[in-house]
């Protein structure tokens, strides 16, 4: 096994509370397909997946950390939901064509899959695609997620990798507080996007 898949091995062994849902994946939770076929694309201890099983997905949850895939073994069996979990690398060979109707990705970024998920999107599929960005990096304190540039995301990069979909929803750089209109940086981009053709 590489070190990298070893250190994240190790943070899960050391988590004690399991995670609550992505919030912005509830918040956008009506723009996704109403069931159907779902991945999420390097799950970690899966929450997310569980919520969309718990939507009605049928659900792929996906990650190389087998400390990972246990604990959401575990956890879906105690919330007796139903999930497929696999562990190994993800590379682009896994992915076959038109297969998905939602896959979903958050906190995670590998340039090289990027085009394979995309097709293996079935037409009308979406994406829903949430990662940490290079530019707001410096600007929220302290600085959350990798301190490592390749895995951040470049200036509307997560927009042209989608050039080829329906944007739903875009979400980068900045946002004002509702109440205050305080700006404030965003840690993450956000897009949730569809593959043209029947849904
Ligand atoms: C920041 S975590 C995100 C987990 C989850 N998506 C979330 O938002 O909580 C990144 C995940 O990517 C997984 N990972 C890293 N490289 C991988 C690879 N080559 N193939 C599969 N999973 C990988 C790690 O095991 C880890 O669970």
């Amino acid at each position: 096994m590489n070190e990298k898949i070893q250190r994240w091995d190790n943070l899960y062994g050391a988590v004690q509370d399991y995670p609550a849902p992505n919030s912005d994946l509830i918040r956008y939770r009506a723009l996704l397909p109403k069931q159907g076929l779902a991945l999420d694309v390097a799950c970690g201890l899966g929450a997310d997946a569980l919520y969309l099983a718990q939507q009605g997905f049928d659900v792929l949850a996906w990650d190389a950390s087998s400390v990972a895939i246990k604990r959401l073994q575990k956890e879906a069996k105690a919330q007796d939901i139903s999930i497929s979990t696999s562990c190994f690398e993800i590379t682009p060979s896994v992915f076959k064509r038109g297969r998905f109707d939602l896959v979903y990705v958050h906190r995670y970024l590998d340039r090289d899959i990027f085009p394979a998920i995309i097709e293996s999107l079935k037409p009308g599929g979406v994406l829903f695609y949430q990662t940490f960005t290079q530019s707001t990096a410096a600007e929220c304190s302290p600085t959350i997620g990798p301190t490592n540039k390749a895995y951040r995301l470049a200036t509307n990069e997560l927009l042209s990798l989608c050039s080829t979909l329906t944007i739903k929803v875009f979400l980068e750089g900045f946002s004002a507080d509702p109440k205050t209109n305080q700006i404030q940086a965003r840690a993450q981009a956000l897009i949730v996007a569809a593959k043209p053709g029947a849904s």
